[in-house]
Parts: C-alpha cells; sequence; structure tokens
C-alpha cells in the first residue's frame, strides 16, 4: 500500500502554523501563510467556511465582523443579520451572504489588537483568500508543504442546502489531490462531517475534539475504524485543576497511538499558554524560554504535531530537543 504523505522530523513533531503565522500577521491571509513557511512551518491550517457562489475562503468564523473591515464599507450595511450557528444565534455579516467578489474588496484585520499589536499594524493591508489560491501558492514552492484545511461549521451549511465536504472535495478532485498521498490533509470539530468526506476523497483525516476529561477507550476505537488523527485541546492531555495549575499528563497519547492514530496539539499561543502572564511578549528572551518549555512538555509525550501561532518558537523548540 501507498504510504501516506507525511512531513518527518527525527526527532521531534511536525509544526502546523495555526491560521498561518496569525502571532505575526492578521490570520488566514496568504501573508501569513508565507510568513509561516518561511519561520519553518511544515504544515499551514486554513480553517475554511463558504461564500454566497459556493467559494471555499480561509476565514475561522462563518462571520466576516471580528476579522475584516467590513463595518467600514457602508455598501454592505443591510447584509448584517441573525442566523443560528451550531444551534445558537450570531449576528453579525456572514460570507454565505457575499460573493466571493465582494468578499474580494474587503481586508483582513487582526482579531486581537491589544495581544498582537505587530500583526495589527497590519491592517488594511491584505485580501482575503481561497483555499483555491492558497493551493496555487503551495505549488510554487520548492519544498512542499502540507495544507491541513478544517471544514467549519458543516451542520450549519447543511442546514442550508450547501455541503462544505462537497465543495471542499470537488476542489480536491479537480486539482489531483484527493489522494492518500495528497499534501493535504483534512479536519473537522463534527465527526459526522468527517465520515462524510470520507466517502468523496482518500486523504488523510482527523478529528479536532474540545474541552477536558477522558477519551474513552470505545471512542479510539470508533475514530481508529475511519480517521488517522485526533487533534486535541492541549487540556485534553495536561488537564489542570480549578485554579489552573497542570496535572499529570493523560495517557491518551499512548492509547491513541496503540490504535494507529497520531495525536496533534492545538493550541500554542499567547493568550492560552499554561505559562504565567508575565511571559507574554515573545521579543523578550525569557518569554521565549518560557514557550519552548511548554512545547517541550508535549513533545516529551510523543505527540505527532502542534499547532501554533508562533510556528518559529515550534521549530526552535524542536530543534533543542
Ligand atoms: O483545528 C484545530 C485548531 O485549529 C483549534 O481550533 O478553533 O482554532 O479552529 P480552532
Ligand atoms: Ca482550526
Amino acid at each position: 500500500a501507498a504510504k501516506p504523505h507525511r512531513p518527518h522530523h527525527d526527532p521531534g513533531p511536525v509544526v502546523i502554523a495555526h491560521r498561518g503565522a496569525s502571532g505575526y500577521l492578521p490570520e488566514h491571509t496568504l501573508e501569513a501563510y508565507q510568513l509561516a513557511v518561511e519561520l519553518g512551518a511544515d504544515v499551514v491550517e486554513p480553517d475554511l467556511v463558504l461564500t454566497k457562489d459556493g467559494e471555499l475562503i480561509a476565514r475561522h468564523e462563518p462571520v466576516l465582523d471580528e476579522t475584516t473591515d467590513v463595518e467600514d464599507h457602508p455598501e454592505f450595511a443591510d447584509r448584517e443579520t441573525t442566523k443560528l450557528v451550531d444551534g445558537s444565534p450570531v449576528t453579525g455579516f456572514f460570507a454565505d451572504d457575499f460573493t466571493l467578489a465582494e468578499i474580494k474588496t474587503l481586508r483582513a484585520e487582526e482579531r486581537l489588537p491589544d495581544l498582537r499589536p505587530q500583526s495589527a499594524a497590519h491592517d488594511g493591508e491584505f485580501q482575503l483568500v481561497t483555499y483555491d489560491e492558497i493551493l496555487d501558492w503551495v505549488a510554487t514552492l520548492d519544498e512542499p508543504v502540507v495544507t491541513y484545511p478544517e471544514m467549519k461549521h458543516p451542520s450549519y451549511y447543511a442546514d442550508k442546502g450547501m455541503s462544505i465536504e462537497e465543495s471542499l472535495a470537488d476542489l480536491l478532485d479537480e486539482r489531483g489531490l484527493d489522494k492518500r498521498r495528497s499534501p493535504v490533509w483534512i479536519q473537522s470539530f463534527e465527526y459526522q462531517s468527517l465520515l462524510n468526506i470520507d466517502k468523496l476523497v482518500d486523504n488523510r483525516i482527523g478529528l479536532n475534539i474540545d474541552g477536558q476529561g477522558a477519551i474513552p477507550n470505545a471512542a479510539l476505537n470508533e475514530y481508529a475504524r475511519t480517521l488517522d488523527t485526533i487533534s486535541l485541546n492541549k487540556n485534553r492531555i495536561f488537564p489542570r485543576d480549578a485554579d489552573g495549575y497542570l496535572q499529570e499528563p493523560t495517557d491518551i497519547v499512548e492509547r491513541a497511538h496503540r490504535r494507529g492514530l497520531d495525536v496533534h496539539v492545538w493550541t500554542f499561543r499567547a493568550e492560552n499558554t499554561f505559562l504565567p502572564a508575565d511571559f507574554r511578549s515573545s521579543d523578550d528572551p525569557a518569554a521565549r524560554g518560557d514557550y519552548l518549555a511548554e512545547f517541550e512538555l508535549f513533545y516529551d509525550l510523543g505527540v505527532d504535531a502542534v499547532f501554533s501561532d508562533y510556528p518559529d518558537l515550534a521549530v526552535e523548540a524542536r530543534e533543542a530537543c
């Protein structure tokens, strides 16, 4: 059987740039992905949502409010609306009420300007990007880079009669990237969505699991029937007590590996580090040291990949192992 495409590091895990190098530039822009590769990322992660005309664009939310200048466009003022997303009402400017041509008139903005002034300095500079354009860019690179698209809110689109699984599968098929060996891994928080797309493509597939608490063996056995990866909130590996202090690690990495499942972990970033809040400026050498310590906690357990807003730090920690 053909071996699936995987970057290898000996030792150490694969470094996934979470939403691009999103600690440094506005997330999910081509510029943030390019910087991630320059900083040594092996994988770039586009979260994907659908436009009105069925195009896949890189955004984390189905609404455009927090990460674009849509509110500065009076021509779109009547597009604000309230819809149910994952069972809860959400008010905003929904990407699926805009054509791709309209979305191309918007510019990206930093979601957390107080935390990331470096990134916020680029507000208004960069366009939003389609997954197709990201794949065009990847094809120009000398060194192969994996893209790890996440299908966001599949049930929301299904309720509207749209299928994010079919949109993604069609694009991968058109580009000859729907194969087992393709440098495209697929992820979702919705297990059913992964079962759906597994019928359409042969790529590596992973389930994102949020929250904390033990994941029972019965669930792992079920996942191992279809999936290649489980992708975990850090708390699933190092639980925290009520005061936020680290507890002993769980045995989830070992139990997943025994079943042939890779383990990815998220998210390594300034705002939810296990480390003290005083270490939040990555320009400060002490801060860098502490971020590296956090990566090493997980690397020592044998995790297969980490998602980080700071791929350079993830690489530096790997080199130190
Ligand atoms: O996809 C896993 C990781 O990206 C964490 O989820 O919410 O940042 O898309 P989120
Ligand atoms: Ca994601």
